[in-house]
């Protein structure tokens, strides 16, 4: 019987291997280039933003809420009501605007009487030219490759003349506004839900469709008014909450979209419908990177592409997570994670991929966490305050809080009162880091996987921003940290702790040659803080 399994996989895998573009590592067996093109989306909405300009800004949340590129849908109204019923996937074909044929199928069942048909459009499987259909709510509509706006459709032999606006009538069935507003129904009362990240983030926020509530507050400049881990967005200027809109799409909505597909994947597993299980699975890796990321110039605007920044500024490159300038520890993970969980699912060894899933999240969880480190640290030490800054840092707090909040509330409170909005710089860095480490180990996190914040001028960390336990006294912070009650012996055991530091500090690995006490010196700050990522 296993034998058979497993031969008949073999059979699955080579089935499928043959006409899917890879993604990074990855191949997948399904097509899913519709999907990993929402980061257009992302990209024109980041482009439209940084216009600064009430159209831009306008434009951005159509895009948000429309969608433009991910799931293109005609829906064309027909001269003359159906004959016939026309069940949901039936083959649609026209021609588009310049007379070449187009093809898609019924989004939606049709019936005898009506006149409207909602075509989803065929999608290529080369992830370069997926489909030449981008409308929705693009600023700079595409429309080579819709169905041209009068002609002829035909359905299972007829020809039925229609006339729809181009313009109006694409729209887009994919959009990062609905991966929220859609998430009481597929993450909360589904079968096999709640899904466990999702419930975390409800339990923290209170509100099922936080991400959209709080994008949306944001593009107000109003306050939230949520459970926990409220913001003031009437702190920031448009200009500041530029990044914070497009990365809270992208480390909010599409964040949580991807893991809510491994869980997809794993209910279809478990009820046997591998295929689909491998589809869905398939879809996460391709929220996981985008389309942008498989550009040579390592764009991206998704996880993926935080992974790369992050794994050069906390020296988490390379497959020990000891490196700059290579692939991040965290992508060579997860996509061993990914490719491992395919091979799992087609087998039908749902558990395992559970495993995997588990894995993954950690991995995406990762970055967002180095974030939080990195833009407190900014904070912390500029002489002025950047508003930028502060709007970047209240999104990494928002993206990672309802983790910290599962295993620490107390840990949580530090981090949100050290981050939330407001208009000072008045962020205490070693607090953040200490809140964090405290959770490490209840989020199966290393430290070495966080790494510390790099300075390359001195080719050491910042002399305040080691990675946890590499410095004899940070393992003890995450100890104490990490329990409850632990604060109060925390603060209590804070000074002599500190002195114990300075005549200890001969451990530290890189800086042995130094004198103590001479990295107390070490300017910090210069240049590379004000970059923006
Ligand atoms: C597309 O529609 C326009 C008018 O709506 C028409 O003038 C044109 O000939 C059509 N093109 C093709 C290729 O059918
Ligand atoms: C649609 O079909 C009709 C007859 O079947 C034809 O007269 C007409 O020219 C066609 N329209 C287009 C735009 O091809």
């Amino acid at each position: 019987m296993k034998i058979l399994a497993s031969a008949l996989s073999i059979f699955h895998l080579l089935s499928f291997c043959g006409g899917y573009e890879s993604i990074h590592s990855y191949t997948p067996m399904s097509l899913v280039t519709d999907s990993a093109a929402i980061d257009q989306d992302l990209h024109v909405i980041h482009l439209e933003l940084k216009k600064e300009t009430q159209r831009g800004w306008t434009n951005a949340e159509k895009i948000y809420r429309e969608g433009a590129f991910s799931k293109p849908v005609a829906k064309i109204l027909l001269n003359s009501p159906l004959e016939d019923d026309l069940p949901a996937k039936t083959t649609v074909k026209g021609v588009d605007t310049s007379g070449f044929p187009v093809s898609g199928t019924l989004f939606k069942e049709a019936k005898v009487d009506e006149r409207e048909l909602m075509i989803q459009y065929d999608i290529s499987e080369v992830q370069a030219n997926y489909v030449n259909c981008q409308v929705g709510g693009n600023p700079a509509p595409n429309v080579g490759g819709c169905f041209n706006s009068t002609g002829n459709l035909t359905v299972n032999g007829a020809v039925l003349p229609y006339d729809y606006d181009i313009y109006k009538h694409n729209v887009n069935e994919r959009t990062i506004a609905h991966m929220s507003i859609d998430a009481e129904e597929k993450m909360w009362k589904c079968d096999n839900c709640p899904f466990p990240e999702y419930q975390m983030f409800y339990n923290y926020f209170g509100e099922f469709n936080y991400a959209d509530r709080i994008l949306t507050h944001a593009f107000r400049g109003e306050q939230t008014y949520l459970k926990h881990g409220n913001m003031d967005f009437g702190y920031y200027t448009e200009y500041a909450l530029t990044e914070f809109l497009h990365k809270g799409m992208s480390y909010l909505n599409i964040w949580m979209w991807t893991i809510r597909q491994m869980e997809h994947a794993l209910a279809e597993c478990e009820e046997s419908k591998l295929d689909e299980g491998v589809h869905y699975w398939d879809e996460a890796v391709a929220f996981y990177t985008g389309s942008r990321s498989l550009i040579p110039n390592r764009d991206g605007n998704l996880i993926w592409h935080q992974a790369m920044l992050r794994c050069d500024e906390f020296m988490t490159c390379g497959p020990n997570a000891d490196q700059r300038d290579e692939e991040p520890y965290v992508n060579i993970e997860a996509f061993k994670h990914f490719n491992e969980g395919q091979l799992n699912i087609v087998n039908g060894k749902c558990k395992l991929a559970r495993k995997n899933k588990e894995r993954i999240v950690t991995m995406m969880l990762i970055p967002l966490i180095q974030g939080n480190l990195r833009y407190s640290h900014i904070i912390a030490h500029e002489d002025k305050f950047y508003e930028k800054h502060g709007a970047e840092a209240t999104l990494y707090a928002l993206a990672t809080l309802p983790f910290v909040h599962d295993c620490n509330p107390k840990n949580a409170e530090i981090i949100y009162q050290n981050l939330k909005s407001k208009n000072t710089a008045n962020v205490d860095y070693t607090a953040v880091k200490q809140a964090f480490e405290g959770t490490y180990e209840c989020l199966n996190i290393k430290c070495y996987e966080i790494g510390g914040i790099w300075e390359k001028s001195i080719n050491d960390y910042k002399y305040d921003a080691f990675p946890c336990g590499l410095r004899d006294d940070t393992a003890f912070w995450m100890v104490i940290g990490g329990s409850a009650g632990g604060l109060v012996l925390l603060s209590i055991m804070g000074l002599v702790f500190l002195r114990m530091r300075r005549t200890k500090n001969t451990r530290a690995k890189t800086i042995e040659s130094l004198e103590e006490g001479d990295m107390e010196d070490i300017p910090i700050g210069g240049d590379s803080d004000k970059v923006i990522t």
